[in-house]
C-alpha cells in the first residue's frame, strides 16, 4: 500500500456526496469510478459533475479546457464487481443506513484486492462495527464535507484495527488534492463537526419547539453574533476571549456540564486572552495586543458580511 500508487479511485454512491467527491478526485487528476444502482442516478450525477465543474471555472477554481477531461477521468457504472477489480482506493458513500453499508462492504470484501484502503464517508455510524471485512486494518473514515468540492475539511477516524500507515496515506493522500485533513486521536461517533453540529441542532429544537424565537429570528440571531465571530476565534479560542473564570461561572450556573478541564485551568491561572494563556498559548502577548488583533479582523469580517448580503436569508 502505497501513496503513489493510488491512481483509480472508486466512488461508491452516486448521490449528494459521491457525486461530488468523484468530482473533486478527477479535478486533481485521478481515474475515477462512479458506482450507483441505476443509470439514471449516473446520469443525474454526471450532470450534476458539469454544472458544479461550470460554476468552479466562474470561481477560477477549475480551468474552462479542463473541464472535458476531468469528465473523460470519471467512469459511472453500475457494476460494482468490475469497478472493485480495477481500483487502488474505495471511498464508500451509499445511503447512511448501516444495512446498506453492510452489503456494499461485504461486496467490496469479495471483489476488491486484500490491501487497498476501504474509506467510508458515513456521518456518524461506527462503520468498524458494521463493516465486516478480511484485513480490517485498511479500514477507515473519511469523513468529507458538503458541498466537498468547497469545503476544505475532511476528517480521517481509525478503527481500533486501522493501520498507521492506512492513517498516513489517507492524511498525505487528502492533503495532496488540496483538502484540510484532521485525524481524529479516536473514535466518537458524529466525529468533532458533527457532534458540534448536534449540539446545535438540539438547541435549535428546543427553541423552536418552547416558541422562543422563529427559525428566521435564531438565523439572524446566530449570523449577528457568531456568524462574525466563528470564522477567526472558532469555537474554543473564543472561550479565551470570554474569559475561562467567566465561562467557568457560567457553565457553573447553567448546569449540567463537566467543569473538571475549566476548573483546573481557572485554578492554573490560565484564564485566557487576560492571562496570555487559556487554551492557547499567547506568548507573552498582552491582553490588548491580542485582542487588537482580533478586532481588527472582526471589523472587516463584518464588512464584508455587510456588503455580500450575508444578514438576509440565501
Ligand atoms: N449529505 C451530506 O451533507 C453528507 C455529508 C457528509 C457525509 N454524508 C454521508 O455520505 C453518505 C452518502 O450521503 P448522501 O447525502 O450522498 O446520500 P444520498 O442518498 O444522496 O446518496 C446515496 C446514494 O447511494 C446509492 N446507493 C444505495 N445503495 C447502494 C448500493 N448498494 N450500491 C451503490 N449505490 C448505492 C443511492 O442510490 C444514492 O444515489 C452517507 O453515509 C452520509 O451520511 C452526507
Amino acid at each position: 500500500m502505497e501513496l503513489d500508487k493510488i491512481k483509480r479511485i472508486l466512488v461508491v454512491g452516486a448521490g449528494t456526496m459521491g457525486h461530488a467527491i468523484a468530482q473533486v478526485y478527477a479535478t486533481a487528476g485521478f481515474e475515477v469510478d462512479l458506482v450507483d444502482l441505476n443509470q439514471e442516478v449516473l446520469d443525474n450525477a454526471m450532470n450534476k459533475i458539469k454544472s458544479n465543474l461550470s460554476l468552479l471555472v466562474e470561481y477560477k477554481h477549475v480551468k474552462s479546457g479542463e473541464i472535458s477531461n476531468i469528465l473523460n477521468r470519471i467512469h459511472p457504472s453500475t457494476d460494482l464487481k468490475v469497478a472493485a477489480q480495477n481500483c487502488d482506493l474505495v471511498l464508500e458513500a451509499v445511503s447512511e443506513d448501516r444495512n446498506v453499508k453492510r452489503d456494499v462492504f461485504s461486496q467490496l470484501n469479495e471483489f476488491c484486492s486484500e490491501d487497498i484502503i476501504l474509506a467510508s464517508n458515513t456521518s456518524e455510524l461506527n462503520i468498524f462495527n458494521v463493516a465486516k471485512v478480511k484485513n480490517p486494518k485498511r479500514l477507515v473514515i473519511h469523513h468529507w464535507f458538503h458541498p466537498p468540492y468547497i469545503i476544505p475539511l475532511v476528517e480521517i477516524v481509525a478503527g481500533r484495527k486501522t493501520s498507521s500507515e492506512v492513517i498516513d496515506i489517507s492524511f498525505n493522500l487528502l492533503k495532496s488534492i488540496g483538502k484540510k485533513p484532521l485525524i481524529l486521536k479516536k473514535f466518537t461517533n458524529a466525529f468533532v463537526v458533527n457532534k458540534i453540529q448536534q449540539a446545535i441542532n438540539s438547541a435549535v429544537f428546543s427553541l423552536l419547539i418552547k416558541g422562543i424565537a422563529s427559525p428566521e429570528e435564531i438565523d439572524m440571531a446566530i449570523k449577528n453574533s457568531l456568524g462574525v465571530r466563528l470564522p477567526f476565534a472558532g469555537v474554543v479560542q473564543n472561550l479565551d476571549f470570554v474569559g475561562l473564570d467567566v465561562v467557568y461561572d457560567i457553565i457553573k450556573n447553567m448546569g449540567g456540564l463537566d467543569l473538571v478541564l475549566l476548573r483546573e485551568k481557572v485554578k492554573n491561572g490560565q484564564l485566557g486572552a487576560k492571562t496570555s494563556k487559556g487554551f492557547y498559548d499567547y506568548q507573552g502577548r498582552t491582553e490588548e495586543e491580542i485582542l487588537t488583533k482580533r478586532d481588527k479582523l472582526y471589523l472587516q469580517m463584518l464588512e464584508f458580511l455587510k456588503q455580500k448580503n450575508a444578514f438576509e436569508p440565501i
